[in-house]
């Protein structure tokens, strides 16, 4: 299957899938696209020989404008948003309806929507007090973290002083669940496009 992941920060859940597809061709990314042009999972792509798009802030209209022909011309059939920030292009969600894929760092509907990202997310849930977090897999739409749920997978945060400890826990889970929804999908066990 033909990928592109998109990215913002450090890169960890890009690393889990090369990691995890390593050894074999189920999965071949063809774009990494990134909003942050400094970010760290750039070198991740440098490293591995990914081609990558830097989306202009000032034009990103354009930008995922640009994209939409990019990823039609080289047939992606799936995009992975693994800690990308900025929100998509209304254009471009509706080009590649069901194609588009997120990971957010707790389990939603609870602690999404704009601004709840990163060590936010981890210090709503710390400060609510919930003893269980998790990952959230889902399609996305044209708002944040409100598309269906695809897959979520818990953990438990009892034992959590800070939200940095919540943050390291979820992001054990998150490498795991990620790769593993990626292949479900590969395998057709679970059904995109339609
Ligand atoms: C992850 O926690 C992801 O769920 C969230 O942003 C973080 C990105 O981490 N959306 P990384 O860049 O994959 O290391």
């Amino acid at each position: 299957m033909r990928l592109t992941v998109f990215v913002s920060g450090r890169g960890s859940n890009l690393k889990s899938i090369l990691d995890y597809f390593n050894l074999n061709n189920k999965v071949e990314i063809k774009l990494i696209v990134t909003d942050n042009s400094l970010c760290k999972a750039l070198d991740i792509a440098k490293q591995n020989n990914i081609p990558f798009y830097c989306i202009d802030k000032k034009n990103s209209e354009q930008g995922f404008e640009y994209l939409i022909e990019l990823l039609k011309n080289e047939k992606v059939e799936l995009i992975v948003l693994a800690g990308f920030l900025k929100l998509l292009s209304s254009s471009f969600v509706s080009n590649f309806k069901q194609r588009i894929i997120n990971i957010h760092p707790a389990l939603l509907p609870a602690f999404g929507g704009e601004g709840m990202y990163g060590i936010n997310v981890h210090k709503a849930v710390f400060q609510s007090g919930d003893k269980i977090s998790g990952a959230t897999i889902h399609f996305v739409d044209e708002t944040y973290d409100t598309g269906n749920i695809i897959a979520q997978e818990k953990v438990d945060i009892s034992e959590c002083k800070t939200p940095e400890e919540i943050a390291a826990k979820v992001l054990t889970i998150e490498h795991q669940l990620l790769p593993k929804v990626i292949n479900d999908i590969v395998d057709g066990k679970i059904v995109i496009g339609n």
